[in-house]
C-alpha cells in the first residue's frame, strides 16, 4: 500500500496570502491600473511577451476565449482573429475604454467585455473553451482563483506569472536603502494545482522590456506606482542614480528591466 502524500497536507494558499500580505509589492487597486492604461496601450503593442506568449498557445478544438485582466487587449485582439468569439475581463474602466478604442480601430468586433475583478461573483460569465490570465494574477485567494479559471475553461488554461520574487532590480533597492520581502512565485500555483489534480506544464519567457524608463520623472514616478509614496531623500538617490545610468547609442539614459515569466499551462482533467 502506498503511504500518504505528505505534500497534499500543505496548504499552499495559505502560505500564498502570507507571503503575498508581507511583501514589499502590495496588489493594485482599479484606480492605480486606470493610470497606468495610456502607457501600456502604447508600449504593449507587438511587444515581444506578446509575440512569444501567442506563440506558445495551443488554440486547436478552440471557438471561445476568456481573457482574465486583458487591459488594453494586446493579447485579446489578435486572439480574436484567430477564434469565434474573445470575452475580455478586467476591473480597470480605463483599460476597457482603450480596449474599446482599439477593437474598432482594428476592426474587430467579436470581443464581448466584461468589467469584473478577480473577486466578483462571475456566475453571469459564459464557460469558453481556454481561458488565458497574462500578468494579471493579482489575488490573495489564489487557490480560490485557479478554481475560478479552471472552472470557466472547457478544454485548457494559460497563466503567466512572474517567475523572480520582485519587480524592480537589485540595484534600485539599494539606491533606496529599502529591504526586499518578496513576492510568492509561480511554483505556489504549480502546487495548488497539483492538489487540484491538475498537472500543470511550465515554461519560461525571457522577455526584454519588462521595465523601460525614459526620463527620470518617468523612473521615479514609476517606482513610486509599484512601491507607494516615496521620501524626498529617496527620490533624489533615484534621480542621480538615472542620470547616472550608462549612455544608449542616442545619448539618453533608459532604465531597464527584464523580467521572466512562467508560463504555466493545463488540460481540462475531465471534458
Ligand atoms: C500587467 S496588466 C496585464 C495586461 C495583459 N493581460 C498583458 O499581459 O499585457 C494587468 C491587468 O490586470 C488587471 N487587473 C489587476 N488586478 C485585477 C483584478 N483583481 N481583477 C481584474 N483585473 C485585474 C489590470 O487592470 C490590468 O489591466
Amino acid at each position: 500500500m502506498p503511504g500518504k502524500d505528505l505534500l497534499m497536507d500543505i496548504d499552499f494558499g495559505a502560505l500564498y496570502r502570507r507571503q503575498a500580505r508581507a511583501s514589499t509589492f502590495q496588489a493594485r487597486t482599479a484606480a492605480d491600473w486606470d493610470q497606468r492604461a495610456e502607457h501600456r496601450s502604447r508600449r504593449e503593442k507587438g511587444s515581444d511577451y506578446a509575440r512569444e506568449f501567442l506563440a506558445r498557445l495551443d488554440l486547436a478544438d478552440a471557438e471561445t476565449i476568456l481573457d482574465i485582466g486583458c487591459g488594453t487587449g494586446n493579447l485579446a485582439l489578435p486572439l480574436a482573429r484567430r477564434v469565434h468569439r474573445v470575452h475580455a475581463l478586467d476591473f480597470s474602466a480605463e483599460m476597457l475604454r482603450l480596449l474599446r478604442a482599439n477593437a474598432r480601430a482594428e476592426g474587430v468586433r467579436n470581443l464581448t467585455v466584461h468589467r469584473l475583478a478577480w473577486a466578483d461573483d462571475w456566475s453571469r460569465l459564459p464557460r469558453i473553451d481556454i481561458a488565458i490570465c497574462s500578468r494579471a494574477m493579482a489575488v490573495d485567494d489564489l487557490s480560490a482563483a485557479l478554481q475560478k479559471m479552471n472552472a470557466q475553461a472547457r478544454i485548457r488554461c494559460y497563466l503567466t506569472l512572474h517567475a523572480g520574487t520582485t519587480f524592480l532590480s537589485e540595484d534600485v533597492y539599494r539606491v533606496l536603502r529599502r529591504p526586499v520581502v518578496p513576492r510568492p512565485g509561480y511554483i505556489y500555483a504549480v502546487n495548488i494545482l497539483y492538489q487540484m489534480g491538475l498537472r500543470a506544464r511550465v515554461d519560461f519567457l525571457r522577455t526584454t522590456g519588462g521595465l523601460t524608463y525614459d526620463t527620470p520623472e518617468q523612473f521615479v514616478e514609476g517606482i513610486r506606482w509599484r512601491l507607494g509614496s516615496l521620501t524626498a531623500a529617496e527620490e533624489k538617490r533615484l534621480l542621480a542614480y538615472f542620470s547616472g545610468l550608462p549612455r544608449e547609442a542616442d545619448g539618453t539614459a533608459r532604465y531597464r528591466h527584464d523580467f521572466e515569466w512562467a508560463l504555466l499551462s493545463w488540460e481540462k482533467a475531465a471534458r
